[in-house]
Parts: structure tokens; C-alpha cells; sequence
């Protein structure tokens, strides 16, 4: 989009912020409303919040007589930026009733009027400035659509009643061995670099070594990780890195987040509704201490973020054909049958990798607001990569960096496991 003409921002603007309202569309205000947890946004917020992002990052500086929406709002959907100013407590945001959801609506549709209108109002040089931040605002709103599927499936689940959000289960499917595809390594380069749009953490492109190492040919299964559960899993602390024993234990884990036993049978929520375990599927909301130990039980390791890249290129998989949201599975699936190379390497399932989320060498944080967007997270998370069954379309790269705490469950996130090479985590 980066040299687009007015008339191509519009309709990509038009296109990104559409596709917000489809996905809330099968959600009633009330459900719009809800915070499950402090780590979940309810969607109406989800919705503002992405608007108030191209108002205050966008028209606040270039529409002419800038006024804002609504005087407040800059406080009550400012998600993070300090550089802005004082905001709403995250953990309360379920305490928000006013704005409602048709509320919100008519923000967003201001919003956009706003936009389109700036858009084919300036002219060329200023436009041309413009558009690397409208570009990150759509980017941005993109991954806001992935959080307000996470989110929902949050607020769905603590339901008792089981309500659906949309969609049926695809039908089950085979489960085919898992494969190991070996990569030779060697001094590689990672990170991007040349054209197309990628966040600021994805560069600078670098270089790193890599000893020779192979990976899962798949992800992890459900039928899997019942075999770990089977084993004990949940109850060896030898498997399982301090920190993680001690969330077991405080937390009373004994499954993926979204599992639950009824008369010795796993039943699992879904965005489609709760539904018996399915071992052919991969194994998803599961968080890094969880991966780790699967991990350390099977033998292996996870993968370095770096090996993990390197051998997406040097395999050639693409995101063409994954299973992403576009699909509207809204679940993982079962892996294809095996092909010789690495299958499920975009959508499905966020693979945790054994990679702290630290700046690449010579990273530098813009300044100003938009310097907040990534760089002062990179401390106490793990780096995922791959993208997940929520991730839009044209959203996941190969150097796309994803990031959450080692504990986080609600992500839509699984496991691939590695071998060789650079040793596992833990010693
Ligand atoms: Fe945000």
C-alpha cells in the first residue's frame, strides 16, 4: 500500500475496517460488553480503541479544525501510549457500560467518514507522509481483530449455558506420524528487510548462526498431549521449568485452558461451541511453561525464533492456503497429509519458540508515540511465530515476531517441537 493512490487507501481502509464489524457482528451488546479477565478487552473497546488510533494518530495532527469525537475518549481508549497521556485502568474495562456497542458504532463510522475524507482531500506529498502510519493503524486494527476472537472465545467460555460465536467444527480428519523435515543452518540471516509493510521489531534483518537442527514436520496433537497428561504431565515437576511448576501448581493446571472433564471424557470449548476432545487436531491455548514441559517429556526442544524463520524460507512454506481467519474455521485443523516438507508452519496455532522477545541488534524505538508500539514490551515474554486461525489474511509473514507473558493461555497458541542443534531450554 506504501505508494497507493487516494482511491487504493480508501478501499483498503474500507476493507480492514469492515471486516472489524463483521467479525462483532454475531455479538449482541451485551456480549460486547464483557471482561473475563484483565488480559481480555471486551469488543466494543476492541472497536473504539482501533478508532481512536487513526483519530489520534492520524486526524488529530492533518484534518483541518480537528475536535474530537467525544471530549473523554482519548482517556477512555488509549490502550498503552504514555506519550499521550493518563488512561482507563485495563482490568476495569468490563466496568464501562456507556459508550454501548451502537455507540461505538457511530464513533467508527465518524471516524471513517473523517478519514476518507482527509485522505482524498490532501495532496500528494503530505498524503505520501501519511500513509506509513496509516498503514500501521490498519496493521494495528488487524491485529485488534485477532485479540477480539481471542478475547470472545474468553468471555464465551466462562459462560455456563456454552453460547456459540459462529460457525460449525470442520469435519474430523486423520491424524498422519509426525515427520522431521532437517535443515543444515550455517551463518543465516533473519529478520526483514526490502519492501512491504512489518512492524518495527521485525528489523533490523541480521545475522545469526545455526547449527544444524530439524524440525516437527506438524504441531503437537490433542492425541498427543493426552499421552503427556496420561503420563503424568501436569503432576512431574522434573518437567517443568520453577516457574512453571509453581503456576500449575497455584493455578491447579491439569489441561489446555479450554479443556474440561465431564464423566472421563475431555471436552473442549470452541469458538463453534464445546465439543468432545478431537485428538487429531492440534493442541492450542497452552501456554510457553506448558510447551516447555510437553517439550522436555517428549525429548525435545522448542524451536529459536531464528531457527524457526530460517527454515520457513529455506523450505519455501507460505501462508497461501493456511488456515487462517479468512477461513472462518475459527479453530485449528488437522494437519494435511504429509508432504516432505513442514506443513501448519502459518495458521492454526501461534508456535511458541524457546526465544525471549529481546530487540534485534540495532533496533531503535521511534520516537514519540509510535515508538511505544512494540519496544518497550520486550522484556518477560516469549516470541511466537506463524500466525493462528484468528490472524487475518495478509497479516503473518515469515518474520512476523508475536509476543505474550511465558503464562498466557488464552492466546490461540500450540506447539511444534525441534531437535538438534542448539540445546533445549532446560539443562
Ligand atoms: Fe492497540
Amino acid at each position: 500500500m506504501t505508494d497507493g493512490t487516494s482511491d487504493q487507501i480508501v478501499a483498503r481502509f474500507d476493507e480492514v475496517r469492515a471486516r472489524t464489524e463483521q467479525l462483532a457482528a454475531p455479538l449482541s451488546p451485551e456480549d460486547q460488553t464483557v471482561q473475563s479477565m484483565p488480559d481480555v478487552s471486551p469488543t466494543k473497546w476492541h472497536r473504539a480503541h482501533v478508532t481512536w488510533f487513526f483519530e489520534t494518530f492520524v486526524l488529530a495532527d492533518h484534518e483541518q479544525g480537528f475536535v474530537p469525537f467525544q471530549d473523554r475518549y482519548w482517556f477512555l481508549f488509549n490502550s498503552y501510549y504514555e506519550t499521550v497521556g493518563p488512561r482507563y485502568s485495563r482490568p476495569d474495562r468490563g466496568l464501562i457500560s456507556r459508550p454501548g456497542a451502537h455507540e461505538v458504532g457511530d464513533y467508527r463510522r465518524n471516524v471513517d467518514v473523517r478519514m476518507r475524507e482527509l485522505v482524498e482531500s490532501i495532496d500528494g506529498g503530505t498524503l505520501e507522509k501519511l500513509l506509513p502510519v496509516i498503514e500501521l493503524g490498519l496493521h494495528h486494527e488487524q491485529q485488534h481483530q485477532e485479540l477480539l476472537l481471542m478475547d470472545i472465545k474468553h468471555v464465551l467460555s466462562r459462560n455456563p449455558l456454552e453460547p456459540v460465536y459462529a460457525g460449525r467444527p470442520s469435519a474430523p480428519g486423520g491424524t498422519s506420524p509426525m515427520g522431521w523435515v532437517d535443515v543444515e543452518g550455517g551463518l543465516v540471516e533473519v529478520g526483514h528487510a526490502g519492501d512491504g509493510f512489518s512492524f518495527d521489531n521485525e528489523a533490523p534483518r541480521h545475522r545469526v548462526w545455526l547449527e544444524p537442527y530439524r524440525l516437527a514436520d506438524r504441531l503437537v496433537t490433542n492425541g498427543e498431549w493426552s499421552e503427556f497428561m496420561a503420563d503424568g504431565g501436569y503432576r512431574r515437576h522434573e518437567l517443568w521449568l520453577s516457574d512453571g511448576w509453581a503456576k500449575v501448581n497455584a493455578e491447579g493446571w491439569r489441561a489446555p485452558l479450554y479443556w474440561h472433564e465431564l464423566d472421563g471424557v475431555w471436552f473442549e470449548h470452541t469458538l463453534h461451541g464445546t465439543f468432545p476432545v478431537d485428538p487429531s487436531l492440534p493442541v492450542s491455548h497452552v501456554s510457553f511453561y506448558e510447551a516447555e514441559a510437553y517439550a522436555a517429556w517428549a525429548g525435545r526442544r522448542l524451536p529459536s525464533e531464528a531457527e524457526w524463520e530460517h527454515a520457513a524460507l529455506v523450505t519455501g512454506a507460505a501462508p497461501d492456503g493456511a488456515n487462517l481467519a479468512d477461513d472462518e474455521s475459527f479453530h485449528p485443523k488437522a494437519a494435511p497429509a504429509a508432504t516432505g516438507g513442514l506443513r501448519q508452519m502459518y495458521g492454526d496455532c501461534w508456535e511458541w519458540t524457546s526465544s525471549a522477545y529481546h530487540p534485534y541488534p540495532g533496533f531503535r524505538a521511534a520516537p514519540g508515540a509510535i515508538g511505544e508500539y512494540n519496544g518497550k514490551f520486550m522484556s518477560n515474554q516469549m516470541v511466537l511465530r506463524g500466525g493462528c486461525a484468528f490472524t487475518p489474511e495478509g497479516h503473518v509473514r515469515p518474520t512476523y515476531r508475536n509476543f505474550f507473558p511465558h503464562s498466557a493461555r488464552w492466546a490461540l497458541s500450540g506447539v511444534r517441537l525441534a531437535d538438534g542443534g542448539a540445546p533445549a531450554v532446560t539443562s
